[in-house]
């Protein structure tokens, strides 16, 4: 079996800092769609009590990246670790099931189900659970997340916000050791914000690790216990949250040269 080289570049820290290995290690991942190379000898690392942000503009990779460690995508070059096994030859259903689970950029609810079926659906094919249990694992991420009340909604009802945080019950139901967020955060009012802080904050003390794409910085701070900057298919900072936004390179490449 390959095992995972000791990590210096940036993005994978926790090899360094932590004597556990990370949770989940991506190690020179390479990405190409054709003649275009989309993630460039990338090294990433999260640790178990970790809440990773990543930023970076768009067309950055950010989303490639939460593919390949999820298993949505084969990477050209490279090679994914979780708790210390080589999944990379493994389905992103088979990853599911061993404890990664992920929302996606556009949330994909199924159709013609209600709210409730969608997340029993994931209780049950995701952490596969038996029936009765996948109904009590279902409720209760549903309520975690505010969403009981929606129970007998049909998902294609929902607007855009209930259908991001169906996304997130639906991860959630799989129960997994690290959760991978994309972008849930587009298009909320403040109060939506604080109440997605809090619910994530709630994932966090339940033992899950956290990587979460946003590009609300001010939502991510609250929560993020590192930041991770992308461009151009290639991690440019990682670090200590407001120390990576100070980072001129990523002031540049990222916040248009105003700091935040
Ligand atoms: N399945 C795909 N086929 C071809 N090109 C893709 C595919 N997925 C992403 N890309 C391209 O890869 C680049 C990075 O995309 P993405 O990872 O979605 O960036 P981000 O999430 O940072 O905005 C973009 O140029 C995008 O068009
Ligand atoms: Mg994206």
């Amino acid at each position: 079996m390959r095992h995972p080289q000791p990590l210096r570049s940036l993005g994978a820290e926790p090899q360094a800092q932590q004597q556990q290995p990370p949770l989940l290690q991506a190690q020179g991942i390479t990405m190409r769609f054709g003649a275009l190379q989309v993630l460039s000898a990338l090294d990433f690392a999260v640790g178990a009590d970790e809440a990773v942000g990543i930023v970076g503009p768009n067309g950055a990779g950010k989303t490639t990246l939460l593919n390949v460690l999820a298993g949505a995508f084969a990477p050209s070059e490279g090679h994914v670790w979780f708790r210390g096994a080589d999944v990379s030859d493994q389905s992103a259903a088979d990853r599911c099931r061993a404890g990664i689970a992920r929302t996606h950029q556009v949330p994909r609810p199924f159709l013609g189900m209600t709210v409730f079926e969608n997340v029993l659906t994931a209780a049950t094919h995701g952490a596969g659970l038996p029936a009765r249990e996948a109904g009590d694992q279902a409720m209760e991420c549903l309520r975690l997340c505010g969403m009981q009340g929606l129970v007998n909604r049909r998902a294609e009802t929902l607007g855009l916000l209930g259908r991001k945080r169906l996304e997130l019950v639906r991860a959630l139901a799989t129960q997994p050791t690290v959760l991978l967020l994309d972008e849930i955060g587009g298009g909320l009012t403040d109060a939506e914000a604080s109440e997605l802080v809090d619910m994530v904050r709630t994932i966090r003390s339940r033992q899950i690790a956290i990587v979460w794409i946003e590009h609300l910085v001010h939502v991510l701070l609250q929560v993020a216990t590192r930041l991770v900057c992308m461009d151009g298919g290639r991690i440019i900072a990682s670090g200590d949250p407001r120390a990576v936004l100070a980072d001129p390179t990523v002031v540049e490449a990222y916040l248009g040269g105003v700091a935040a």
